[in-house]
């Protein structure tokens, strides 16, 4: 489905080069220093952000580039740009580009006349006219297609463009914002970026950075989340114990502000008290001194593992499917069927404490899989009914996962194959980065 979200739900190295041209004196506060009260972070790199971010809303130039990894506030910056820009009346438009079929993202920026092609029963304007002296926020232009992306440059030089099957040049006035967690310099030297459009975007661009780069913002972070709680969700919590503060900043948060958010609501959720304690804190200890993917000692549910696994990194990618799909190293479509078999919806619930957290790099299901059938059936000494009781799954369902992994039917090597490794030696085909 066509996804133009229109004033949707959810709203920092930085260009020097910008700062040479445009003047450097931010002046008095004004509304919109108010609004940009919205990107919490006194760092001095979120500082530098949000100067830039003024200046760049205030000024001519009508691209700007955001990229940062997941949850670092792209979509927010860019909302925020557009409601601190004399454009903020007019209208803010957030379209995915990997959401749609590059034909549908075609139609759905550019629009078509009508018989266009086999659907197009009437004229429709694109979102670029109906956006007009607006702003289009393009999320995740790494994932455009090239054509497209052609079809880009050329209305990023004169802002004109023809719909899609029509005749007549339209001119309209928008500011673009293109966002990516992608490499685009990589992706440009992998030729999947267009060079030229690269440049044209990179001219203004801001680089939100990580939240382990700017950990002392966590306090202020958690104090913002915790006051938005508090109205959302009628509480009264008045803040978080210095030990949990401790451990959230301890913490690495691959999931970026996102994260901090989400252990937030989640521990204001579960806890009665007015004072957020260590334990309702729900974040590894240190990620690395966490084992990973080690059998608790009393088994664990194999469907659980894969479920969590999926909600964590359907959560830290924000439902995105594909890029959930990349950190589990299996392709959309058996996302999907996951979300339906274990009936998850769009808006996940936050989760309970999962058995094991998503690495930062993600993780193949099926070397999570494999790697406790293996642990399961060493400790059940290669018994199968004993090491299905301990994954929750029947024995027939461990002998068909022994032969997708092509494990030896017993711990007894046999000479002269490859069961004479011994088994804590055999390793997945492909690399993971499982501790
Ligand atoms: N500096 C910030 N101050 C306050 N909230 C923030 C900040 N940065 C991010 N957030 C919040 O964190 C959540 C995720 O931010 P956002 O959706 O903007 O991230 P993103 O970079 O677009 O992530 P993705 O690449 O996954 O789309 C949102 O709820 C957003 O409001
Ligand atoms: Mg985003």
């Amino acid at each position: 489905m066509p996804q133009s979200i229109l004033e949707g739900d959810s709203p920092s190295r930085t260009a020097s080069a910008i700062a040479n041209v445009l003047p450097i004196d931010d002046g008095p506060p004004s509304a919109g220093d108010r609004v940009l009260d919205a990107v919490v972070g006194d760092a001095f790199v979120m500082q530098s952000v949000k100067s830039l971010l003024k200046r760049v809303a205030s000024s001519r130039a009508s691209t700007v580039l955001l990229t940062g990894e997941t949850g670092t506030g792209k979509d927010l910056v860019a909302r925020t740009i557009h409601n601190i820009s004399d454009r903020a009346k007019r209208p803010f438009t957030h379209i995915t580009c990997s959401a749609l079929p590059d034909q549908l993202l075609e139609s759905e920026l550019f629009g078509h006349e009508r018989g266009a092609f086999t659907d197009a029963r009437v004229q429709k304007p694109g979102l670029f006219e109906v956006s007009d002296k607006g702003t289009v926020f393009l999320d995740e232009i790494g994932e455009m297609a090239l054509p497209l992306q052609a079809k880009l440059i050329r209305f990023l030089e004169d802002k004109t463009f023809k719909r899609v099957g029509g005749l007549r040049d339209i001119h309209v006035d928008v500011r673009i914002i293109a966002a990516t967690h992608r490499d685009l310099r990589r992706q440009v030297s992998e030729d999947r970026f267009r060079e030229d459009l690269f440049y044209r975007l990179n001219v203004l661009s801001i680089h939100l950075p990580p939240l382990r780069e700017r950990i002392d913002d966590v306090p202020l972070l958690v104090d913002y989340f915790v006051n938005r709680y508090n109205d959302e969700l009628g509480k009264a919590v008045r803040g978080v114990r210095p030990a949990a503060l401790e451990r959230l900043k301890r913490y690495g948060w691959p999931g970026n502000v996102r994260e901090l958010r989400n252990t937030i609501e989640r521990a204001m959720l579960l806890s009665d008290s007015p004072w957020l304690e260590s334990a309702d804190v729900s974040i590894p200890v240190h990620p690395s001194n966490r084992p990973r993917f080690e059998l608790p000692p009393d088994g664990v549910k194999l469907q659980d593992v894969e479920r969590e696994l999926i909600v964590q990194a359907l959560e830290r990618v924000q439902g995105h499917q594909m890029r959930a799909a990349e950190l589990l190293g299996i392709n959309r479509d058996q996302v999907r069927y996951r979300i339906q078999k274990y009936r998850l919806s769009c808006a996940l619930p936050p989760s309970t404490r999962p058995h094991f957290e998503l690495p930062v790099n993600g993780v193949r299901l099926d070397v999570v899989e494999r790697k406790l059938l293996v642990q399961a059936l060493e400790r059940a000494k290669w018994n199968q009914s004993r090491a299905a009781g301990l994954l929750g799954i029947n024995r027939d369902q461990v002998r068909y996962r022994m032969q997708k992994y092509r494990l030896p039917w017993s711990r007894k090597p046999r000479a002269a194959s490859h069961h004479t490794r011994p088994l804590s030696q055999y390793r997945s085909r492909t690399r993971c980065a499982v501790a």
